[in-house]
């Protein structure tokens, strides 16, 4: 176990610090880091420009196949078909949108393939809302991490803020209770913490504090503790 590149997945719902954990952890650990919710972002992105109807699995799936998400290994930006599109996925127009097109089968079966085929080496961290209950079922670590609402909605109405996106607070809180419903309750994949998985409570921690919990689990596991 000692040398094994782990394959660890990390999932939790909206703003519960899941990706700042995986960036950091994979940072320290010297793995690559896969934003699973940005490939989502990234498609309801594309289905917004093409302006196509949700509701149409054959315009959904001829949409899928015109599109390519890759990240770009610099700085793990999320590329669509070549473009940097980061900065506009991370917006409201995507997040009010990204819920129900996360609940298509059609757009889940494309990208948990392609979660998979990226993952598939090892040495590699995944956040999502799916990773340990269907990408990687197998996966050495399985983390679901929580916070509290209101803690949750601080922390995305700052980085929107610092971002200099123009928001009220009430705006970000339904987004966040919106998708929190749909995420967990839809028919295909929703949300849930796999039987598995360590229960990381974020609610009081800082981020040094969270990474280091996080290194203290995989160093439990490589010890085989
Ligand atoms: O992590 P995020 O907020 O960027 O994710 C955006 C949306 O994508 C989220 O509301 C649900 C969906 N998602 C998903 O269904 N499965 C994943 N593995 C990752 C994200």
């Amino acid at each position: 176990m000692a040398d094994k590149r782990l394959t660890i997945a990390i999932d939790g719902y909206s703003a519960c610090g899941k990706s700042t954990l995986a960036r950091s952890l994979a940072k320290r650990l010297g793995y690559s880091y896969i934003d699973t919710g940005a490939m989502y972002r990234a498609v309801t992105l594309y289905l917004q420009r093409k302006q196509v109807d949700i509701e149409n699995p054959e315009a959904v799936a001829a949409a899928m196949r015109n599109l390519r998400i890759s990240f770009q290994p610099a700085d793990n930006h999320v590329l669509l078909n070549g473009e940097n599109v980061e900065k506009e996925i991370r917006g409201l127009a995507v997040s009010q949108m990204v819920s129900p097109v996360a609940a298509l089968s059609t757009v889940r079966r494309a990208l948990v393939d392609q979660q998979r085929l990226m993952g598939a080496d090892g040495g590699v961290i995944l956040d999502g809302r799916d990773i340990g209950t269907v990408v990687f079922p197998d996966a050495d670590l399985k983390l679901f991490v929580v916070a509290d609402l209101d803690t949750r909605i601080d922390r995305r109405l700052n980085e929107l803020l610092t971002a200099g996106r123009e928001v009220r607070r009430d705006e970000v809180a339904a987004n966040l209770e919106e998708r929190d419903y749909i995420d967990s309750h839809r028919a295909d994949s929703p949300l849930r913490q796999a039987e598995d998985a360590i229960l990381l409570d974020n609610t009081n921690l800082n981020l040094e504090q969270l990474v280091e919990k996080g290194v203290e689990l995989v160093e439990n596991l490589r010890k085989g503790q």
